[in-house]
């Protein structure tokens, strides 16, 4: 990194420089554990690598993955992400904010540039380390603390739909947990690829997820998908709380099912066993079964900024906290009944 300045303004608004702090806030887990086990420190500012950008971050929002990170459940996944302890000690994993270095071989961005995406490990701090490749330009109009509610939950909901489930206009489309970051994020996709959406929530969401531009809205308190009769197209389950017979019964055939989690009671290998039963349930099916692992791409992010440019996908925002708010916030996640979107500014 050759200039070491850092850049205040508002995304795409020509912006004044200071020179750069050399320490930073950030919450972080040195342990596997609850809320108890997070603290805020001081580290020292992060150096951008080759293709990598050092970020002020400006908004971040947390996610069911950061739950996951800081209890390091299910224990299987910390053969990948440290066996004893994180690899990755700062929690959050997205992120909107000005590009205020940059490491060798940058082609795609400069310093006083706007950029949101996903960078595992940062959004809880007040800088971080990303690759050029896991952001984009935050497009003109939109604000900091929307670009940075979108990355890890819009991904994975556009994902889902589009790719995965291949969703086409006038496809009647069911999104199972549709109150939560992923599901508030889906039910405006599902609108924006022209699907007609039913969305099943509990009742002190039913209002705001009707508001999102669901079709049909199912308290789940009351109502049952399984039993309603209706038959869908595509079948985003953000939630996994069903036999997988009873959810193939309500898909068409030539529909899809598309999962992204499942029961969460074994800590050491859920929802691995459901999505196994769900992938054998549909092996002689005529609609298909779809599991997936959201990954950052410059397209999808590029297509998320453009639906939130035009006003199609307007991340709802339960409350916006800073680093002190995160440990509530993450056990509120934890509980499996966080609202949308919560939002840090750190
Ligand atoms: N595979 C991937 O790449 C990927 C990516 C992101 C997330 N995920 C997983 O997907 C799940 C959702 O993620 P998220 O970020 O949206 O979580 P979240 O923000 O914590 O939301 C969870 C939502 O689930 C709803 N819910 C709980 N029980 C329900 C039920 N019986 N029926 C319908 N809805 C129910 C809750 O709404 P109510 O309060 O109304 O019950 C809550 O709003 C998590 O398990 C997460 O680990 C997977």
């Amino acid at each position: 990194m050759s200039s070491p300045t850092t850049v205040h303004g508002s995304a795409n608004h020509e912006a004044g420089t200071t020179p750069l702090p050399s320490t930073m806030t950030a919450v972080t887990a040195r342990a596997y554990g609850g809320p108890e086990v997070l603290a805020t420190e001081t580290l020292d500012l992060p150096t951008p690598q080759a293709g990598e950008l050092l970020v002020e971050v400006r908004a971040s929002s947390l996610n069911a993955l950061d739950w996951h990170f800081l209890t390091g459940t299910p224990y299987l996944m910390r053969l990948m992400f440290g066996v004893r302890r994180p690899k990755r000690f700062v929690r959050g994993a997205d992120v909107a904010g000005v590009v205020v270095g940059v490491g060798t071989g940058v082609t795609r961005f400069a310093i006083g540039d706007s950029v949101f995406g996903e960078a595992p490990g940062g959004g809880c701090g007040q800088y971080l380390t990303v690759k050029e490749t896991s952001v984009v330009a935050i497009p003109d109009g939109v604000s900091f603390e929307v670009a940075g509610a979108t990355p890890v939950a819009g991904l994975t909901a556009l994902q889902g739909l589009r790719t995965h489930g291949d969703v086409q206009p006038g496809e009647r489309v069911l999104i199972n947990g549709a109150a939560g970051g992923v599901g508030t994020m889906a039910v405006q996709i599902a609108k924006a690829l022209g699907a007609h959406v039913t969305a099943v929530c509990s009742t002190r969401n039913v209002d705001m997820v009707r508001s999102l531009g669901a079709d049909e809205v199912l308290d789940y308190t009351r109502d049952d998908f399984v039993d309603g009769g209706a038959r869908f197209d595509v079948m985003l389950d953000n939630v996994g709380n069903r036999h997988p017979r009873e959810v193939r019964s309500v898909i068409v055939t030539g529909g899809r099912y598309v999962v992204i989690s499942g029961p969460k009671a074994n800590r050491w290998v859920d929802p691995l066993p459901y999505l196994v039963r769900a992938r054998l349930a549909f092996v002689r099916s005529e609609s298909s079964f779809h599991q997936f692992t959201a990954e950052a791409n410059a397209d999808d992010l590029t297509f998320l900024g453009e639906l939130l440019a035009s006003g199609q996908l307007v991340p709802q925002v339960d409350r916006v906290i800073g680093l002190d708010g995160v440990a509530d916030a993450l056990a509120e996640i934890g509980s499996g009944h966080a609202r949308a979107k919560i939002v840090v500014v750190p």
